[in-house]
């Protein structure tokens, strides 16, 4: 591979559509992220870690318009600007502000956002999971720390994944363009026919998560779900076991493991069929770790319910 255009810092968030609004952010507060912003059209929200909004729905039919990229500085945007087809450095119109070029994957169309100067609030305080001792510390020793119900608390946006008929062409462009690296690709029969292909961010020395794009072969173009990390273990099951006593969304999979990667996962819908995961993992790795190519496993069935939870794609409201 030559030398990619630019290495991102970092995912910045997803971008839906959604029909109600009220709805959308119901579910995302079971979920456990928090209103950052509204406006007529559109709703932001966050979660524990410093930025601004992690997570956007537009008004409109449910489907993803695009996903935003994290730059390092201005220069980063003007090496993307200077690309085909990517638009001028433009100011973003929205709470949080912001510089972005956009772009789009000449595979599949997936609009991507480079993102540079978005307002970074402080942290949101959390209050650990095991709240605390009944009564006096002294006479409760031996009795059990009790946790909470309620909604697990979102850190941060972790991955998105991208279903696609054709993989290898998808990911050469996100590693060209965006400076990704392959941690681990999966095939079926020939080694050659790679099916799922986990790629992370290039932070040199600096320990990164297994994947921050995941892209798998599917019949149909688009994305399958977006991945948010939580708290802790605590926060994860505390979280799963709330969206259950709501009762209101379908659960998908989980919670479960994904052995190569040492990630706990725990899929939910939306009201309109849209994925979002709650995400912990064990392992983390470096530029330096190496390609793991291996065969597909026996779970991943691309005829299963899972793989075809696949949100189309919608044009953004401004081209
Ligand atoms: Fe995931």
């Amino acid at each position: 591979m030559t030398t990619p255009t630019i290495k991102i810092a970092d995912i910045a968030y997803g971008r839906l559509r959604a029909p109600d609004l009220d709805a959308m952010e119901a579910f995302l507060s079971e979920f456990g992220m928090f209103r950052s912003a509204r406006t007529e059209r559109a709703l932001y929200m966050r979660g524990t870690g410093p930025s601004h909004h992690i997570h956007v729905t537009e008004k409109g039919e449910p489907g993803f318009v695009s996903v935003g990229y994290r730059v390092r500085d201005e220069d980063d945007l003007r090496r993307l600007a200077a690309l085909p087809g990517a638009s001028g450095i433009e100011n973003v119109d929205e709470p949080g502000g912001g510089r972005r070029v956009r772009l789009r994957d000449p595979v599949n169309g997936f609009l991507i956002e480079a993102l540079c100067g978005i307002e970074q609030p402080a942290a949101l305080p959390i209050a650990p999971r095991p709240l605390r001792w009944s009564g006096d510390v002294l006479k409760t020793i031996g009795d059990p720390q009790r946790l909470q119900f309620g909604p697990s608390r979102v850190k941060r946006l972790s991955h998105a994944v991208f279903s696609t008929p054709r993989v290898v062409e998808t990911v050469q462009w996100f590693r060209q363009t965006f400076g990704l690296l392959i941690t681990d690709e999966m095939y079926e029969g020939d080694r050659s026919n790679i099916v799922l292909s986990f790629n992370r961010l290039d932070h040199g020395s600096d320990p990164v998560d297994h994947h921050v794009l995941n892209c798998y072969h599917g019949e149909v173009a688009g994305m399958q779900h977006l991945s948010y990390e939580v708290q802790d273990v605590d926060d994860l099951f505390v979280g799963h076991n709330h969206l259950k006593r709501v009762g209101k969304y379908e659960h998908m999979r989980g919670v479960g493991y994904h052995v190569p990667g040492g990630q706990v996962y725990d899929y939910w819908l939306d009201p309109w069929g849209q994925m979002h995961e709650h995400w912990l993992t064990t392992r983390r790795f470096t530029a330096d770790s190496a390609i793991n190519l291996m065969p597909a496993p026996k779970e991943h069935d691309p005829q299963s319910k899972f793989a075809r939870s696949v949100m189309p794609q919608r044009k953004p409201a401004t081209a």
